[in-house]
């Protein structure tokens, strides 16, 4: 069997124990370790002029990464990325900007980066594409000759058609998609919007296994959510409890309650919501005063693009506003850091919290709420409060789920969290653990692995049917042509 190439913009930390960038990255690394294989994608630098790929071996996983050029980077990263794709997937068009020469970038930064990919390939890998950064990716390969099978998964949403619709380059994007052998969303309503756009906008079919047959090409498109490695976590969170991080904030509690989050500090995760909810939580019951504190963790990000340094800005006067109306001498109600942890040391300091809250706007998953259970103390574990929009909601049923919107109904879920009977608790997070063990890390690597081989395998038997029928028996698909990429030559005929 070839290796496993992953492909993603974020190519996780490579040395062990540093902190990690979301949920991409824990995820891709622990998956990848298990299998061995390559990871290529950018380093996180920019650089005046690009080089070939650095290639660095840990372990069983091969690290291939390189530079963006500043170019590049506000293009393709900061601009198409995160400025287009990243809040209209989140459904935040009210931020989105559109710039033809940043999707021009976006398109540029693609190709490039699969003549960078191309050497490193050998005929029996078999390639798997992550993220937004990259819809274009199995186009620019085909365009350069590869015929291994390539595989796709978005991490974030997929919106509903009238939403992805304000993306001036919204069909292109599909179409391009269709140019994997397997596209991977996190949950059901993402497979659906893929779908609905499809056949809806008359651009194609979908079988009832789940084959979509449109602009010429087959494709299998199905939900694989993303899961976690719970009883690693369980056992990392009890090791990590004795140290000293963990023994100090023990101690600062003075037998208060703690409720914790962790996000990344981004508009879609809702913070000054859930900062809100909070306060309300304080304004209807004045019993809790002195008595419970909010831990907001939430380490900067993109900090150089507009919108995250105005949330930045509203969050710092959310948290100072909010404590200076209830804080005492010796309580401070929100305690906001942005910084860093040390995964390990998450998980103890989730095992010392009765409540994880994870409110996001929008998530694709949200890999924190499935940390916060697997975390737990299963003698004496906390409460998971859990956005309705965050796609862990599907698979969490022991959690108490809220419409983040709702400052009301969130301040009573808290409320309810923090009050629940031993044995309720109990009950709810031995629910969420079946879960989390059925549905780990390995299902959702092996089952998309083996989608994808499948699906390839099949292609390549129908390949050679089509090579020993008469001419004109069938007719290869030809690929998707591009309004305004800069668009490779149409590639060699390739069954799919
Ligand atoms: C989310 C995205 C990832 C991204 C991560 C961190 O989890 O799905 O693709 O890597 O955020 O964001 P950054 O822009 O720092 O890579």
């Amino acid at each position: 069997m070839g290796r496993l190439i992953v492909v993603s913009n974020r190519v996780a930390p490579t040395q062990e124990g540093r902190p990690a960038a979301g949920g991409l990255a824990v995820g891709v690394l622990d998956a990848l370790k298990e299998t061995g294989g390559v990871w290529f994608g950018w380093s996180g630098e920019t650089v005046a002029e690009p080089s070939a790929p650095v290639i660095e071996q840990q372990g069983s996983v091969t690290y291939a990464t390189v530079s963006l050029t500043r170019r590049d980077y506000d293009q393709y990263y900061k601009g198409f990325s995160n400025t287009t794709l990243w809040p209209t997937f989140h459904y935040r068009n009210d931020l989105a900007r559109y710039e033809r020469q940043e999707y021009g970038g976006y398109l540029r930064v693609n190709v490039s980066l699969a003549r960078q990919l191309q050497p490193l390939i050998e005929p029996d890998d078999i390639i798997w594409v992550h993220d937004y950064h990259l819809i274009p990716f199995a186009r620019c390969l085909r365009d350069l000759g590869v015929k291994n099978p390539i595989g796709f998964f978005l991490h974030i949403p997929l919106p509903v058609p009238e939403v992805l619709r304000s993306v001036p380059p919204h069909e292109e994007l599909i179409k391009f998609m269709c140019h994997y052998d397997v596209v991977g969303f996190q949950t059901g309503a993402d497979r659906q919007a893929f779908l609905d756009y499809i056949e809806r906008g008359g651009h194609g079919t979908v079988s009832d296994d789940g084959m979509v047959h449109a602009w010429d090409r087959f494709l299998k498109v199905g939900a694989y959510p993303i899961g976690i490695y719970p009883d690693a976590i369980a056992r990392a969170s009890a090791q990590f409890s004795d140290r000293k991080a963990v023994r100090s904030l023990r101690e600062a509690m003075r037998g208060r309650k703690l409720i914790m989050s962790v996000d990344r500090l981004d508009y879609s995760k809702g913070l000054a919501e859930r900062f809100q909810a909070f306060e309300r939580m304080l304004q209807n019951g004045p019993g809790w005063h002195g008595r419970v504190s909010l831990l907001q963790i939430a380490p900067p990000t993109r900090s150089d693009v507009q919108t995250y340094q105005t949330i930045r800005r509203n969050l710092e006067g959310e948290a100072g506003r909010i404590n200076g109306r209830f804080a005492q001498l010796d309580w401070t109600p929100i305690q906001y850091l942005n910084r860093k942890y040390e995964r390990n040391l998450l998980m103890a300091l989730f095992r010392e919290a009765q409540v994880g809250y994870v409110a996001p706007l929008r998530d694709g998953m949200n890999l924190v709420a499935k940390e916060y259970v697997a975390s737990q103390n299963p003698e004496d574990p906390g409460v998971l409060v859990l956005s309705q929009f965050a796609g862990a909601a599907e698979q969490l049923p022991g959690a108490l789920v809220v419409n983040p919107y709702d400052l009301n109904q969130t301040a009573e879920a808290l409320e309810r969290a923090l009050s629940m009977p031993h044995a309720e608790r109990v009950s709810r997070y031995n629910d969420m653990m079946a879960s989390l063990r059925e549905n780990n890390l390995s299902v959702w690597r092996d089952t998309f692995l083996a989608d994808l081989r499948s699906v390839a395998t099949a292609a390549s038997v129908t390949a050679k049917a089509r090579t020993a029928a008469p001419a004109g028996a069938a007719s290869a698909p030809s690929p998707a042509t591009s309004a305004s990429a800069p668009e490779p030559a149409p590639r060699a005929a390739r069954a799919q």
